[in-house]
């Protein structure tokens, strides 16, 4: 059988993993996939630059259109990033009737609904496993692994540079521009570092861990965002006393006929597994309503660990050239046709418990004054923790752990707390989840 010919589009990070993975295991990827998979182009802005990667034999250039146009090439694997020009090389190599493999999350999460929408009508794949965490095969597992069950929700590390400042932050007192500095060096991070540390990264991801998970079209501008810029070590040292954890987590979960899609900085028991992935690691939990709770851990990012999935959606495409289109697993798990719109909630209609930190001047009654706010608004306090006033200071930091109550009745809590005399400057709050196996 020929080889296929492949174009990649992007000599970065990924770009030069995938050239890696390719040409050291190419015979047992080939052994695979049923026939051998040949990069024969690539394009790069700089191609004299040198790379961590061997590219004699693929022909260089510039100019991605010459890919997306090439007759012979059969895939293109878009590993370029962002929004354009990899939107119209991927919409112009499908009009060539080209396959595609790409990781770009921040691309499928906002164009996913055209993208997919032009393969499907030209009997193509759109393959994007590299797009969610990295090496983990999570789009695999839920599309296929667990296409028997209900989906109720989900919750993951999705972002390895957040989780990997978070980690230095916490374990060696690292300064959080030096972690980023570290992780741009390692090649985590995006190409605009603010998409992983604002959560906009986990974001995408999300985005299309909900499509496939709940069979809704991908809603990226429904989704609550908040990144972990605002973190401060204090929090992270007291939540921990406490007992639990910080992590950016993204929750997408099935609830009243809606749809809760939320990424934000989220304190998790430390008992729990997925509260003690640490560094570029990534975990993801499902909870299907037949299997359970499985929780799905590896490498978020990084050249090899990504060129992992990208090569793996390479083989899936060799493998169904010759498969029937329309017979072939859906680009977003569900028939195209069977989608349904369901409303994502309001973040005001979310349940969730909270860690509250505010500054209290150190006389009586103050307590009590914010207790009786929250005794107002139906919020019931699990813990509560005051601790000894720095030197020098007039106020003494309280932390109070709530138990699960509607994010619009803590958002009047906080503002009537703000208001009080007795309490010096802006509350600090962190959603706390306990995923319990028994969450629905
Ligand atoms: P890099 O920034 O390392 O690489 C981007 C590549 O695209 C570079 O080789 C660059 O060329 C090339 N490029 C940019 N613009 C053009 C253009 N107009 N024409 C031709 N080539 C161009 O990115 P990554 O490899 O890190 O990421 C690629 C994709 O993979 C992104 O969508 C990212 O979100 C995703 N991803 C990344 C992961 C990671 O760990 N890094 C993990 C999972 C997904 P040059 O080198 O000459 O500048
Ligand atoms: N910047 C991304 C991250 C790369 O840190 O998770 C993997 O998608």
């Amino acid at each position: 059988m020929k080889p296929v010919k492949v174009g990649v589009l992007g000599l970065g990070t990924v770009g030069c993993g995938t050239i890696n993975v390719l040409a050291r295991n190419g015979k047992e990827i080939a052994r695979r996939a049923g026939r051998v998979i040949q990069v024969t182009h690539a394009a790069a802005r700089d191609i004299s630059k040198h790379r961590p990667c061997d590219t004699s034999g693929i022909e260089l250039v510039t100019d991605p259109t010459l890919i997306v146009r090439h007759p012979e090439i059969e895939v293109v694997v878009e590993l370029i990033g962002g929004d354009e020009p990899a939107r119209s090389l991927v919409l112009e190599a499908l009009a060539n009737g080209k396959h595609v493999v790409t990781a770009n999350k921040a691309l499928i999460a906002v164009h996913g609904n055209e993208i997919f929408d032009v393969a499907q009508k030209k009997g193509l794949m759109v393959a994007f496993e590299a797009a969610v965490a990295g090496g983990i095969p999570i789009i695999k597992a839920i599309r296929e692994g667990l296409a028997g069950n209900r989906i109720e929700w989900l919750a993951g590390i999705i972002n390895g540079t957040s989780n990997f400042i978070l980690s230095e932050m916490r374990e060696r007192g690292a300064d959080f521009a030096d972690v980023l500095k570290e992780a741009q060096r390692l090649g985590y991070a995006e190409a605009d570092p603010t998409f992983d540390i604002e959560g906009i990264d986990a974001a995408h991801k999300l985005t299309i861990l909900a499509a496939i998970a709940f069979g809704i079209p991908l809603k990226f501008k429904d989704v609550y965002v908040e990144g972990i810029s605002k973190v401060t070590r204090v929090d992270v040292a007291y939540a921990e006393e406490l007992g639990y954890r910080l992590k950016l987590l993204g929750i997408a979960r099935r609830i009243n006929g809606g749809v809760e899609l939320r990424v934000h900085p989220t304190l998790i028991p430390y008992r729990r597994l997925i509260a003690n992935v640490e560094g570029a690691m990534n975990a993801v939990l499902v909870k299907g309503d037949a299997v359970g709770p499985t929780m799905f851990y590896g490498a978020g990012a990084g050249a090899e660990p990504t060129a992992s999935a990208v090569v793996a959606d390479l083989v899936d495409v060799v493998r169904t050239l010759t498969t029937d289109p329309t017979n072939r697993v859906p680009h977003l798990a569900f028939q195209a046709d069977q989608r349904v719109d369901l409303p994502i909630l309001p973040m005001g209609e979310v349940d969730t418990s909270y860690y509250l930190r505010l500054h209290a001047l150190d006389k009586p009654g103050v307590l009590a004054d914010v207790t009786r706010i929250l005794a107002d608004l139906a919020i019931s306090i699990e813990a509560i923790l005051q601790k000894e006033p720095q030197p020098g200071e007039q106020t003494v930091p309280v932390i109070i752990l709530t138990q699960r109550v509607k994010e619009k009745n803590m958002d009047a809590a906080i503002s009537r707390i703000e208001q009080l005399g007795s309490i010096t400057g802006k509350v600090a709050r962190i959603r706390l989840e306990h995923l319990n196996p028994t969450w629905n």
